[in-house]
């Protein structure tokens, strides 16, 4: 039944079709770059992520904490149907996976779990990207094993890790997103994109709880983020481009803040690692990052703001996942929108904003904020004008 649902797209076509099928095959599989992301002709670029799907056997996977009266019939499936809505509700140019895609213990066969849970991305031709949690490797396939089947899938455009260096985890990359085409940033890479794994558990015996960012893995960024800067950077242009970066699990500075200081909620603790890797200082050093995308909480959807970064949950999606009954599942999208140059075509990106959507009827917006503005020369001088 799962697998037939998730091969319909290839099975049922004809010669001609399965030919597309397999030649989008080979390209999913193929090296970095493969399929270029870029701005659309509106100037904008949508990222929806999707947090803790939890996904397990399907429709023999019954829901968590939802009313009772929500129960019966609730499955998988119902997690399944929330991906599907989201996706036609926004229309992302990317669906971002952050983690805890299946949930392993309660996953038979993690391929098939895996092909179930990524099918609304696979079937919508959306590009999407994935990275894992502390309970994908939980079921029959290694970390190692599920990214590697994970970029084996359509459309997607996750990596198993760069190639060329020794790194810690699986699924650490990034992705160059291009300005609008025909303008003068179509071959630049005006908003940057990196993917990390934060791991799953402590392997050090005197540490316990949650594994961290390593920094095998922080070299690696700081390696991509000062390569990205010198292509983007010019004698006129000395700010990098927005970066935005996602992993699993939150970093001890997502305790930073409390409902004074951020917007959403919390309604637990923050699970991060008990020791601090310092992968937050290594950001704020880069200096390109604008915000950080995680998942693992549940229960806590907010954003706050440290020394310049954003730090953002995303809220639980799926319905096999921890969450409070009553309260809806969710979703984040990210918005980042292009400066309109003199010459009336885009230039770079000028602001990036955000919302989340529940998992009710009207699939509702809530908690739409700006997480990151350029600071233009206008506004500036005129500042100065008015201080004058
Ligand atoms: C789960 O999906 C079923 C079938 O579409 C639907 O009737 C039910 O209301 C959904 N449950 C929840 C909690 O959304
Ligand atoms: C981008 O690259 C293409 C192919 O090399 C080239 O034709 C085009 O002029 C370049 N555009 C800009 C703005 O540099
Ligand atoms: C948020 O506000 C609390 C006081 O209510 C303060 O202790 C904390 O440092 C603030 N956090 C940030 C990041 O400003």
């Amino acid at each position: 039944m799962k697998r037939k649902a998730v091969g319909v797209p290839c099975l049922s076509a004809a010669a001609a079709a399965a030919v597309l099928c397999l030649s989008s095959l080979a390209g999913a599989a193929g090296v970095a770059g493969q399929k270029r992301l870029r701005f659309g002709e509106n100037g904008e670029f949508k990222i929806l992520q999707v947090a803790d799907m939890h996904y397990g056997d399907g429709k023999a996977t019954p829901c968590e904490d939802v009313l009772s009266s929500q129960m019966a019939g609730c499955s998988d499936l119902n997690t399944t149907a929330f991906v599907h809505r989201m996706i036609q509700a926004e229309k992302p140019d990317l669906v971002v996976f952050t983690g805890d895609n299946i949930f392993g213990f309660d996953a038979t066969d993690a391929a098939k779990s895996l092909e179930y849970a990524f099918a609304p991305a696979v079937s919508s031709s959306i590009p999407w990207a994935a990275i894992l949690g502390n309970h994908d490797q939980e079921s029959t396939l290694s970390r190692e094993g599920v990214m590697k089947h994970i970029v084996t899938l359509e459309h997607t455009l996750s990596q198993v890790n760069p190639t060329g260096i020794e790194i810690d985890g699986f699924g650490n990359y990034n992705l160059e997103v291009h300005g609008v085409e025909g303008s003068g940033f179509e071959n630049k890479s005006v908003l940057n994109l990196y993917f990390l794994d934060s791991g799953d558990y402590s392997t050090v015996p005197s540490i316990l709880g949650y594994d961290w960012i390593k920094p095998s893995q922080q070299v690696w960024f700081q390696h991509t983020s000062k390569k990205l800067r010198r292509a983007y950077t010019s004698k006129h242009r000395k700010a990098p481009a927005p970066g935005l970066v996602y992993f699993h699990i939150p970093l001890p500075e997502f305790a930073s803040f409390d409902s004074s200081n951020f917007t959403g909620v919390k309604q637990e603790g923050i699970s991060s690692a008990s020791v601090n890797s310092g992968f937050f200082a290594t950001m704020v050093e880069a200096g390109d990052v604008k915000a950080v995308f995680t998942g693992h909480d549940h229960l806590n959807d907010f954003c706050g703001e440290l020394t310049g970064i954003e730090l953002c949950y995303a809220g639980g999606f799926g319905y096999h996942a921890y969450g409070k009954a009553g309260w809806a599942r969710r979703a984040r999208v990210v918005l980042a929108t292009l400066e309109k140059t003199d010459k009336a075509t885009w230039g770079p990106v000028k602001s990036i904003k955000t919302w989340k959507r529940l998992d009710d009827r009207h699939l509702t917006a809530i908690d739409g904020q700006v997480l990151w503005s350029k600071r233009t020369k206008g506004t500036r001088r005129k500042k100065q004008i008015g201080g004058a």
